[in-house]
């Protein structure tokens, strides 16, 4: 494992280790965004990060990373070999009352070594007169909703010891944050207006994107500001819908009188669901086109949105075709940025441009970035983002299968 040579911050900050969601290089951006003091250590295979922080991270903040699946803090003092990992369970469950529930899960480590610890675990505890109960199996971790049922994320109940092993190196932790997969079901396929014509964003990348949009609006400073959000291709209002549940007030339009009819039920629904009142966190959703003037009843602090896509594609797309989008989506992006740059001056800018993957290769747009900087545009990039995936500082979003992908692309503009 990688060794910091400043002494003095690898002892001062906690350890942590995140397990990545399908997209890692968009979730170490993440990151590196939306943690404050965020420090990377290393990435083991293509899954885990192991980072360090000054901030004690809980489920609440794991939940408005759309990224991360798990976050795990080291134990301390450092647990150096695997025999230790009995005695170390003990540690952190003993002011458990009743039976105690534990699990592990392991990166690196054989499963029929994790099914000896778990035995040896369950045999600890017994020589110490308590019973247990194990979740998961040897091959596969605890689901995250069993983590937060059976109350091993607050402790309450027992513990999940995190086990990464590294050439000769041993990372022990504790599992502190699970995503709540039942929660971003619920309001993906529960919501009462869906439209799959326009494609459906998924709630975990939208709250991605809100964290690029806090980041260029009020710097690495975490979660704690809140925001003022404009969507200005809100379709039916997946990042509208986030930003509510975080209390972020919104400003939402379409060009599509549907569109902005279905995120308004949208969010009405929402908010019914989370309690959250008008007169605590405002929202406004109208029907305009995105390359007309803005006339805002107050000034977004970020603009956060999901622009057209084209049609969805079952197969690659012909290069004609894909030119074609490509041409219309170049005029659009132009006509739109040209607006916002006149009209709502020194606002930042988290979108997504489609990406067409062509059986002759990737499309994407070219002239409108070209032009960013004669927009008013500069471009701005979290550090830990790898650059290499699109070769230019972007980042790629897709999913196996699809042949739109979708391009990060976040903006400051130069006059304030
Ligand atoms: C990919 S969809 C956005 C989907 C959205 N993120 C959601 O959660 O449903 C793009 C949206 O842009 C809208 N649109 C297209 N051209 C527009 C324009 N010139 N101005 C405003 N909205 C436009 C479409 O009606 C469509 O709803």
């Amino acid at each position: 494992m990688e060794h910091d040579s400043e002494e003095r911050y690898a002892t001062a900050m906690p350890s942590y280790c995140a397990f990545l969601g399908h997209q890692p290089h968009i979730s170490i951006a993440e990151l590196s965004a939306a943690i404050p003091d965020f420090r990377m250590k290393k990435v083991l295979g293509s899954s885990v990060l192991l980072f360090e922080s000054k901030s004690d991270i809980k489920t609440a903040e794991l939940n408005t990373l759309g990224g991360t699946v798990a976050i795990a803090r080291k134990i301390e003092p450092d647990v150096t070999t695997l025999d230790d990992v009995p005695d170390t369970l003990w540690k952190e469950v003993k002011g458990v009352t009743g039976k105690i529930t534990f699990g592990l899960r392991a990166y690196n480590v054989p499963p029929a070594r994790v099914h000896d610890l778990y035995r040896r675990c369950k045999g600890a505890l017994k020589d110490h007169g308590r019973a247990s109960r194990y979740v998961g199996t040897e091959r596969t971790p605890a689901a995250s909703v069993l983590l937060q049922d059976t109350g091993l994320l607050d402790g309450s109940h027992g513990c999940e010891i995190v086990l990464l092993r590294d050439d000769d190196t041993l990372w022990i932790g504790r599992t502190v944050a699970a995503q709540d997969v039942n929660a971003y079901a619920k309001r993906d396929m529960g919501k009462p207006v869906r439209d799959t014509r326009i494609g459906l964003l998924p709630p975990k990348l939208a709250q991605i994107l809100l964290n690029f949009g806090h980041w260029l609006a009020r710097g690495t400073v975490g979660n704690a500001a809140s925001l003022t959000v404009f969507d200005p291709f809100c379709g039916t209002g997946v990042i509208p819908m986030e930003c509510l549940l975080r209390r972020w007030n919104v400003l939402a339009c379409d060009l599509s009188l549907k569109a902005a009819n279905g995120c308004e039920k949208n969010l009405d629904w929402i908010r019914k669901e989370h309690d959250i009142l008008k007169k605590d966190v405002w929202s406004e959703v109208w029907k305009q086109d995105a390359r007309k003037p803005f006339e805002l009843k107050k000034k977004p602090d970020v603009i956060v949105t999901e622009s057209t896509l084209g049609p969805t594609l079952e197969k690659p797309a012909a290069l004609r075709l894909a030119q074609t989008l490509k041409a219309e989506g170049e005029e659009l992006q132009e006509e739109f940025l040209r607006n916002v740059a006149a009209t709502l001056p020194g606002v930042p800018v988290a979108a997504m441009w489609p990406v067409w993957f062509t059986s002759k290769g990737t499309v994407r747009l070219e002239k409108v970035w070209d032009r960013l900087h004669t927009l008013g545009f500069r471009v701005a990039i979290p550090a830990a983002v790898d650059l290499e995936i699109t070769g230019r500082p972007t980042l790629l979003y897709r999913r196996p299968g699809q042949y739109v992908g979708r391009e990060i692309i976040l903006l400051q503009q130069s006059k304030k």
